[in-house]
């Protein structure tokens, strides 16, 4: 597990923003950090950073206590936070230069990041002079530097106009398939985390709902999840599929078919597939996406 939290605590005066936070996080996965406004997302993110110190609980991030070894965590996490808070009078490069000497790298880096998230023309612009969406790209870049292992990113599409949200999910998608970063997300776009997402985790109130992988928790709430398989006779197995009661729909793919079935038939499903390998050529099954809008709901209720 590269990100643990275990009963976290944290208040602010007599307020407790956060009771009781609880998840784990594996190495690799790209987890949706999902709760209403006011539930402690910040809060936590803020706490796995080393910027606040918790009252109870246990964390680790990459195995170490992020209060205790903030400079350690701290160089092997990208951040981007909520409130981002830059010197606005530098330029764009000047100020990735500064953050990424600080970390130990050069120019070389900052054009990277900088080519990565789409800002390579404003880099000798003051910070002062960007639009919102700029700024945003701007915290991208500087939580890309060095090419850290974990991301935690709060709210990375706010503020930014349809397609520069589109360039940024790709961007997201890339490093977690080309680099295999560990990506925590917070945002309220739940469709477009729907694209990006393969776990999650849900806040209400400073307490952790539930949490786990997509299609383990598509099960637990019954929620619809599509299944991309693989085949070489993908026409026929889609004839094949949709015949069935408990498929809710099918769609042709490159490579197969995405199939969709309430999370609770996904073993039924399997054990079809299973007897179907050999007529139909199938090579995999992996889970494309559920629903996170329903699920989001479920949980809520269910907890609540
Ligand atoms: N420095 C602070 N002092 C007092 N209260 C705080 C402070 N920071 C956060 N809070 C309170 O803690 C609670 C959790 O806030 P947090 O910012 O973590 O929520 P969030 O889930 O990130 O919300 P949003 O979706 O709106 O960003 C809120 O009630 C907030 O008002
Ligand atoms: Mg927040």
């Amino acid at each position: 597990m590269i990100i643990e939290v275990k009963g976290l605590r944290k208040r602010f005066g007599k307020f407790e923003a956060l009771k009781d936070v609880t998840f784990s996080l594996p190495r690799g996965s790209t987890a949706g950090f999902l709760g209403p406004n006011g539930s402690g997302k910040t809060t936590t993110i803020k706490v796995l950073v080393g910027l606040l110190r918790r009252d109870a609980g246990e964390v680790r991030v990459l195995g170490m206590d992020p209060w205790e070894q903030e400079v350690e965590v701290r160089s092997s996490l990208g951040v981007l936070h909520e409130v981002p808070i830059y010197p606005i009078k530098v330029t764009v490069k000047t100020l990735l230069k500064y953050l990424a000497k600080l970390r130990g790298y050069g120019m070389e880096e900052v054009e990277r990041v900088a080519k990565l998230t789409g800002i390579t023309g404003y880099l000798d612009k003051r910070v002062e002079a960007l639009s919102r969406g700029y700024l945003q790209r701007l915290g991208l870049a500087q939580a890309l530097l060095g090419d850290p292992e974990v991301l935690l990113l709060d709210e990375p599409t706010a503020n930014l106009d349809p397609l520069a949200r589109l360039e940024i999910l790709k961007l997201i998608k890339l490093l977690k398939r080309e680099l295999g970063v560990t990506i925590l997300i917070s945002s309220h776009i739940l469709p477009e985390l729907k694209e990006v997402c393969d776990y999650a985790i849900f806040i209400g109130g400073g307490v952790t709902l539930d949490w786990g992988p997509l299609d383990e928790l598509a099960k637990r709430y019954g929620v619809i999840s599509s299944y991309e398989v693989r085949a070489r006779r993908s026409r026929e197995l889609a004839r094949h599929l949709i015949s069935l009661d408990y498929v809710r729909g099918v769609e042709l793919a490159r490579e197969g078919v995405i199939v969709k079935v309430d999370g609770r038939m996904r073993e039924e499903l399997i054990n079809e597939l299973e007897k179907l390998r050999q007529a139909y050529g199938i090579t995999g099954l992996n889970h494309h996406g559920s629903e996170l809008g329903d699920m989001y709901e479920r949980v809520l209720k269910a907890k609540v």
